[in-house]
């Protein structure tokens, strides 16, 4: 047993090659306990109960699903295999519906099998995409920590909120990329953790592996990151990603889009930490964002020795929230930082990223 889940990677592939060895996300801090998942129904429900979460980490997770898929899938005819890997991806796909990395990394596995001639072939090309989208989350999440860090200076307050952290990545995260980075290079950041209501990644998560880290970490309530703003100990917002619009509108945990509001109230740079893979130039604003609505008694039960509502109330329950392109000072993406107006910086991102693929 390692001392830290930093030193485990997220989501990998078994040795044997037929599970995904995950962190049950659902038991930290408390418990370090690791699920092997076998089948297509054992990854979705994975997914869907969060025990892996953060929108790079499911992606990886869903392209390590259809490799096993096609495990399970028989058959000696290569369209009919297609068709059905093609169900798996769907079935996987519809484990949640706002983070677009889900999508993007099943697209990427079908599209390595487009033109393969024999069975054999598909599975070793879908195991050598879904170890190449593993390995490429590791060296995506480095270079944001480059230029998210680019971005700050030593000393600073940084405010986050959700989990962009290790463990919605396969390592170092997207948000705390830079935290991290800056930690190595002796930056001393003062970082705010919101705890993140109602499924408290911020608290369980990410307070817990900069604590770890041995950054300098400071659990705060949602409700309190005006008071911490107000005081002058925030310079800096970076919170992660689930789905960026073309026109730069980008959805993350829900609570987001407050923060952001605040920050402009306040003057304090507003930054998404996001890679390319997040960006969807096919949802062309914020308003086609499908956003997940999850059950009412993760609000009103959850976390609670007795429920905290009376039984009947209506609750609302959604997972994510749009920040506006307004309000967003930066995109940060491992081909650079994407600064408004966006419709041209992110086009401008992909055209690094084809140029100079990582
Ligand atoms: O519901 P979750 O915990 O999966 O939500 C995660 C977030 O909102 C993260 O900020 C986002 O996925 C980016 S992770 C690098």
């Amino acid at each position: 047993m390692k001392e830290s889940i930093l030193q485990y990677d997220t989501v990998a592939l078994t040795t044997g090659r037929d599970a995904i060895h995950i962190i049950d996300q659902t038991k930290l801090p408390g418990k370090l306990v690791f699920l092997d998942l076998y089948t297509q129904q054992e990854i979705w429900q994975a997914i869907q109960l969060l025990q892996v979460r953060g929108a790079p980490a499911i992606g990886v997770t869903a392209a390590y699903g259809l490799y096993l898929a096609s495990r399970e899938i028989q058959g000696t005819d290569t369209a009919e295999f297609c068709a059905k890997l093609h169900t798996a991806a769907d079935y996987l796909a519809s484990s949640r519906p706002t983070a677009v990395n889900l999508r993007w990394a099943l697209n990427r596995m079908e599209t390595a099998v487009a033109n393969c001639c024999s069975i054999d072939e598909i599975r070793d090309n879908l195991l050598q995409e879904c170890n190449a989208i593993h390995d490429q989350d590791i060296r995506v999440c480095e270079k944001i920590g480059e230029h998210g860090l680019a971005l700050v200076k030593p000393g600073w307050g940084i405010l986050t909120h959700c989990n962009a952290g290790q463990l919605a990545t396969v390592k170092y995260g997207t948000a705390t990329a830079p935290i991290y980075l800056g930690h190595q290079r002796g930056y001393h950041f003062r970082v705010f953790a919101d705890e993140t209501r109602p499924l408290l990644q911020g608290a369980r998560l990410t307070a817990s592996e900069l604590h770890a880290a041995g950054i300098d970490v400071t659990l705060i309530c949602d409700n309190m990151s005006a008071t911490v703003m107000k005081r002058g100990w925030v310079q800096a917002v970076f919170v992660g990603c689930d789905r960026v619009a073309a026109n730069g509108d980008a959805a993350n945990k829900i609570g987001t889009l407050g923060i952001a509001i605040l920050a402009k109230r306040f003057g304090i740079p507003f930054y998404i930490c996001a890679p390319s893979s997040t960006i969807d130039l096919d949802t062309p604003t914020g308003n086609e964002i499908p956003i997940e609505e999850r059950a009412g008694d993760e609000i009103s039960h959850m976390w609670y020795e007795k429920p905290m509502a009376a039984d009947g109330v209506k609750t609302f329950n959604p997972a994510f929230d749009v920040t506006d392109a307004d309000l967003i000072s930066g995109i940060v993406t491992e081909y650079g930082v994407a600064f408004p107006p966006y419709d041209s910086s992110i086009l401008e991102i992909f055209r690094r990223k084809a140029a100079n693929p990582l």
